[in-house]
């Protein structure tokens, strides 16, 4: 029996999201998801039934009426990823929900507030609006062989009128190329760089914009600027042949439905009937070169009513096949704004602001005629790194020139920023002004753009240089998730490198709410994959219909596309992901498999990049040089056994039992070829680098037998290298958390704190800002490392953040409980560290955790959310030594102990916080 109403239960659901995100508009999912989490001053809480209400009438909703779905009270614990059930859902239609849930006592909560989504344009026949641009002036057999210029960015208006109070309006709108929109006047959204990068000729992305307060009763005028993007624009290693991989001619469409208060409705499409004006003052935007403004040609009022559009042209109407679907994820937005810190003027008239930290982005300038002649061109060239006279250094730019330009006029101040570019940089040099003009700190701002992905992880200790370190690893994710994970933002690549993302993705799900941006990027990779089941190097992949150097299927890189959405679905309980996926990912271990039948991966390796940038590629004085390189076949097969294991898998979780063991034996059999071929009895994996330690242990190939003896062969390996890191950005991740897991967890630690070259501490002694490429990209007194590829903003040997996550702060997800209903609290101390906290937000909800160790006593702190239970390790040199909030353990019901073994008590805990104290000497372990 339900109790009383006013008997509410000790929980209340909170922060509903649907499809991962708060309040999205215009999704395309036919049974989108709901998660939440709770509220609750009580310990040991959780959810025992749940009753979600879905109306598309918000009043009804109110009235505790679901019209379109009413699920009932479900007996359920279940609080992530609840699948809609109700009612078709209709297109461009606004949906209303709310829910309540049974605490531990069968108590219900409240209701909780209301939110709400709404669908976007689910059928291509909603479509009615037509892709209109420019007239193309090339030839159409020419297109393919000129470099196009860079021509200004378009402009295209639409004015109409409105004779009533309107309801609603909710605007569709997508480009072939990149658009910014305005309405009267005024911006909409505070998106860059929409539609974003997909792969064009599969997917292009709409977003959908709640207008309605930016219209009138009378003429109203939508202005959209056109630019080329991703999709006309440079982009990465396409250089040499065109810059042009998707298409030449920019495109936009509109739809946009008003409804009057009475109901009514009209709706507005983009058609032949709009104007458009080629001569704009964006004289040039490309996110490679920079954007070039010309204050003397803007054109005043443009998207307001009274502007006089009688010598634009009308525009060119054009029949395109793209598929258009929702985006639904984060956008690109400011996600921070940096003052500079210094400013200096290493030759006169030539200023250079250093913002103290490395972004992707660009600056607001502010410009009047006090500091600048009419007609003069403010320069801003962007870059990462100074040159030892002080002047910029660009040269690993390539051929990115990364410069803003703005061609000064008028009287009136003005604070200008690109639109339609990003740059990778710490640095601006700004000239063109004034003779004798010395501009303060104020004059530049600079703005960080990313996909706004919510920060979800923090992290201090006692130790300065991990701190930054932990600040380089969050900066060089910001600064590398612009609509696709990048491998760097300044230079002429700027790709989905998919290596990089899968040894980096853990860490960037502690960092960082990846769950909706991943979902996106997964069909990136998918929409790239060959016919036959290879996956792409970069997704989307540049360089898929290239003849020479076609980018797919290398080890450990195409491999993300199985790794990926595996740790999707362990971070948040994601089980849609792997079911979507299932197949591809499938194809592609049947394709290496097909191509090799004896379970070594030694045909169709692509570009094979192995253990990439490990210690063979490094020049270094005093540095080994020698057997760090993996054997190229040892490594391919390592990566073909875990996908094989993965495969195997997701098919358990989809309850496919025939492929689960085919894939089983699959693997097994693989396992025991591995075993056979490549490791000797006493432990020696061919090569007998750390990386081929490293790997093996971290994927579980090796015997029983030789397990031991190949961890003493691990730290050999390191030994022969004076105790420091021959790895490459692939096996340095595994190699940490194999020496902590087989006990070495000091070796690990000395890596961490290791200040020789080449290691983390060694960067930041050289003024990381962010992760370099590489370890030694620029020494004091030595300079730069090869232009030819020096990025400093890399995420991929960030990785270690997830040690950092795991083993320092010791928050550990559990592989059979997903989304973090149950999870592992394992602190493990070591060096000289005193005390770390930190927090994440799972997704069902935060835990934080803050341990110190002072005077032989161990404090460990916890927050442990409603509805998840936690394993927590708890370092004791006596067990009765054990205390909580000052109460000896055993006495206390809510705790379950587990078991004491080598001086750590374990037990298990549900929702609270708890306040553990223990007796714990230094060292002991
Ligand atoms: C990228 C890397 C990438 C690699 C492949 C480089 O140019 O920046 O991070 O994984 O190519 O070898």
């Amino acid at each position: 029996m339900e109790k009383q109403n006013n008997e509410f239960g000790k929980i209340r659901p909170k922060t509903l999201r649907c499809e991962y995100l708060i309040n999205p508009l215009g999704i395309d999912v036919l049974k989108p998801r709901f998660s939440w989490i709770f509220e609750s001053k009580e310990c040991n809480q959780k959810q025992t039934s749940y009753h979600i209400l879905v109306s598309s009438n918000g009043n009804l909703l109110k009235k505790n009426e679901g019209d379109i779905w009413d699920s009932g009270k479900v007996n359920s614990e279940k609080n992530v990823n609840i699948k809609y059930d109700g009612k078709p859902l209709e297109s461009r239609k606004m949906y209303y929900w709310k829910l309540k849930v049974w605490d531990r006592d069968g108590n219900p909560s409240e209701w909780s507030k209301i939110s709400k989504w709404s669908m976007g344009l689910l059928k291509s026949s909603d479509w009615k609006a037509e892709w209109i641009g420019a007239r193309p002036k090339r030839l159409k057999w020419l297109r393919k062989k000129i470099p196009k210029r860079l021509e200004p960015c378009y402009m295209l208006r639409k004015s109409f009128f409105i004779e009533e109070k309107v309801k609603n309006a909710l605007v569709y709108i997508s480009a072939l190329g990149e658009y910014e929109l305005y309405i009267n006047g005024k911006k909409v959204g505070d998106r860059y760089l929409a539609p974003e990068w997909t792969v064009y000729d599969k997917r292009v992305q709409y977003q959908t914009y709640d207008i309605s307060d930016f219209l009138n009763i009378g003429q109203n005028v939508i202005g959209v600027i056109l630019a080329d993007g991703w999709y006309a624009g440079h982009i990465g290693l396409t250089l040499l042949y065109n810059h042009s991989v998707y298409g030449f001619d920019r495109r936009l469409i509109l739809q946009l439905p008003i409804v009057f208060a009475d109901d009514t409705k009209i709706e507005i499409l983009s058609n032949s009937s709009w104007k458009i004006y080629k001569d704009g003052p964006i004289r040039r935007a490309d996110h490679f070169k920079g954007e070039t403004y010309d204050l003397r040609k803007e054109l005043l009022g443009w998207s307001t009513p009274n502007f006089d559009d009688s010598d634009w042209e009308n525009v060119h109407v054009e029949r395109k096949k793209v598929k258009l679907v929702a985006q639904m994820n984060e956008p690109i937005r400011i996600v921070d704004q940096i003052k500079p810190i210094e400013i200096t003027e290493p030759k006169p008239g030539i200023f250079i602001y250093n913002l103290g930290q490395n972004i992707a982005g660009w600056c607001k300038i502010k410009l009047n005629s006090t500091i600048c002649d009419q007609e003069a061109i403010i320069r801003l060239r962007y870059g990462e790194m100074l040159k030892e006279n002080g002047s910029l250094y660009t040269r690993n730019l390539k051929t990115a020139r990364a410069t803003d330009k703005y061609i000064f006029a008028g009287d009136e101040e003005r604070e200008l920023h690109p639109h339609f570019t990003y740059h990778g940089f710490q640095y601006v040099e700004v000239s063109g002004l004034k003779e004798g003009i010395k501009p303060p700190l104020e004059f530049i701002t600079g703005c960080a753009i990313a996909s706004d992905t919510p920060v979800v992880g923090s992290f201090e200790c006692s130790d300065r240089s991990i701190n930054k370190l932990w600040s380089n690893i969050i900066w060089s994710q910001r600064g590398n998730l612009i609509s696709v994970p990048t491998d760097c933002p300044q230079r002429d690549e700027r790709l989905g490198w998919m290596g990089d993302a899968q040894v980096f993705c853990q860490t960037s799900m502690y960092n960082m709410d990846m769950a909706a941006f991943y979902n996106k990027w997964i069909k990136d990779i998918r929409d790239d994959q060959t016919k036959n089941g290879r996956y792409p190097d970069i997704a989307p992949n540049t360089r898929k219909n290239k003849k020479i150097i076609r980018l797919i299927g290398a080890p450990a890189w195409a491999d993300c596309g199985v790794i990926l959405p595996w740790k999707v679905y362990l971070n948040y309980n994601d089980r849609r992901i792997i079911k979507e996926h299932y197949t591809s990912a499938k194809k592609w271990v049947d394709f290496v498999h097909s191509k090799n039948p004896d379970l070594i991966w030694r045909h169709y390796r692509g570009r094979d990049y192995s253990d990439w940038l490990n210690g063979n590629k490094i020049k270094a004085k005093s540095y080994p040089k020698r057997d760090a390189s993996i054997p190229k076949i040892v490594f391919a097969t390592l990566f073909f056994y875990n996908s094989t294991i993965l495969i195997s898998k997701m098919a358990k979780i989809l309850e496919n039992s025939n492929d689960f063991h085919y894939y089983k034996d699959l693997a097994a059999n693989i396992k025991e070829k591995f075993n056979n071929q490549f490791v000797s009895t006493d432990g020696i994996v061919h090569g007998n680098t750390q990386a081929g330690y490293a790997l093996a242990l971290y994927f579980n190939i090796l015997d029983k037998e030789t397990q031991t003896k190949s961890i003493q062969n691990m730290i050999k390996a390191l030994e022969r290298y004076d105790n420091r890191l021959s790895t490459g950005f692939v096996s340095t991740l595994p190699l940490m958390l194999e020496l902590t897991r087989s006990g070495n967890n000091d070796i690990a630690y000395e890596l961490l704190f290791s200040r020789k070259f080449p290691s983390w501490f060694y960067m930041i002694d050289q003024g990381a800002t962010t992760m370099w490429e590489r370890w030694d990209g620029y020494v004091k007194g030595r300079g730069f490392q090869s232009w030819i590829m020096n990025s400093f903003n890399h995420y991929a040997y960030g990785s270690v953040g997830e040690w950092i996550y795991r083993i320092i702060l010791g928050l550990n997800l559990l592989e059979e409980n997903p989304g973090f209903s149950k999870f592992i609290i394992n602190p493990q101390p070591g060096s000289h560290l005193k005390w770390a906290k930190g927090s994440y937000k799972s997704i069902r909800g935060e835990i934080s955790i803050s341990w110190k160790i002072k005077n032989n006593i161990y404090s460990l702190k916890v927050e442990i959310p409603c509805n998840t239970t936690a394993i927590v390790n708890i370092l004791a040199d006596k067990i009765d030594s054990i205390k909580e909030n000052g109460t000896p353990i055993e006495d206390l019901k809510n705790i379950k102990f587990l078991s004491y073994d080598d001086n750590i008590a374990k037990y298990e805990i549900s929702s609270g916080e708890y306040k553990f104290q223990s007796s714990w000497r230094k060292n002991m372990k």
